[in-house]
């Protein structure tokens, strides 16, 4: 049984890339990147899962009335593609608890730190290099866990460190990170992910 995935993303959409060579290079055992859900229309990563042959989709929340629509239309798509495992790869919205507990651990993250440091609210791309220059840590990296009621406070399941070189610029900084850190442990991760879920179905 294939592991179907869901890629939740906002911008670039590099980590959705690193996610797409993992599969083509068959390092994605037993999954399948089923679906793309963009909450922003010109999302580049849209580009990519168009050109991989991935459904995707736009789902911004301008388009609705509440945040409880903009989050049903997701579910129903989620649904409609009996998506196992969602991944947040830059995606730039907060989901609510509500939304969060419809798939309990079936959600992870990839966060551009350390957690628990330059982690929560506010921290997010490149703030969180930012913060990390500004506060003089030499080492920094990058965080994959699973998305619980606290914002980047659920369990971790992989991180990888990265070395502040002097010269950095947050910028520099961010290519780093995802260069070293995020590509690498993202596809990880989800494997890992995908074998637990594996087990337990076949525990049922
Ligand atoms: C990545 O660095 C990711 O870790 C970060 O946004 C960037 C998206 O890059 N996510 C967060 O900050 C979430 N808190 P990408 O669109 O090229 O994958």
């Amino acid at each position: 049984m294939l592991t179907k995935i869901a890629v939740l993303v906002s911008g670039n959409g590099t980590n959705l890339q690193a996610l797409i060579d993992a599969e083509k290079n068959g390092k994605l055992e037993n999954c399948q990147l089923a679906l793309v859900i963009a909450n922003n229309p010109n999302a580049y990563a849209l580009k990519r899962a168009a050109e991989h042959n991935i459904m995707h989709f736009v789902i911004s929340r301008k388009a609705y009335k509440t945040s409880l629509k903009y989050e049903e239309a997701m579910q129903n798509l989620l649904l409609e593609y009996k998506i196992d495992l969602i991944v947040l790869a830059g995606f730039m919205s907060i989901l609510s608890p509500q939304f969060i507990q419809m798939f309990p651990n079936r959600i992870i993250n990839i966060h551009p730190s350390l957690i628990p440091s330059f982690c929560g609210n506010g921290y997010y791309g490149i703030k969180v290099h930012q913060a990390v220059l500004k506060y003089g840590v030499q080492i920094t990296g990058a965080t994959v866990h699973y998305v619980n009621e606290i914002i980047d406070g659920g369990k971790i399941i992989l991180q990888k460190s990265v070395m502040v070189q002097p010269l950095d610029t947050p910028e520099s900084l961010q290519k780093r990170v995802l260069e070293e850190a995020e590509w690498v442990i993202l596809p990880k991760a989800v494997t890992l992910v995908a074998q637990e879920l594996k087990k337990e179905k076949q525990d049922d």
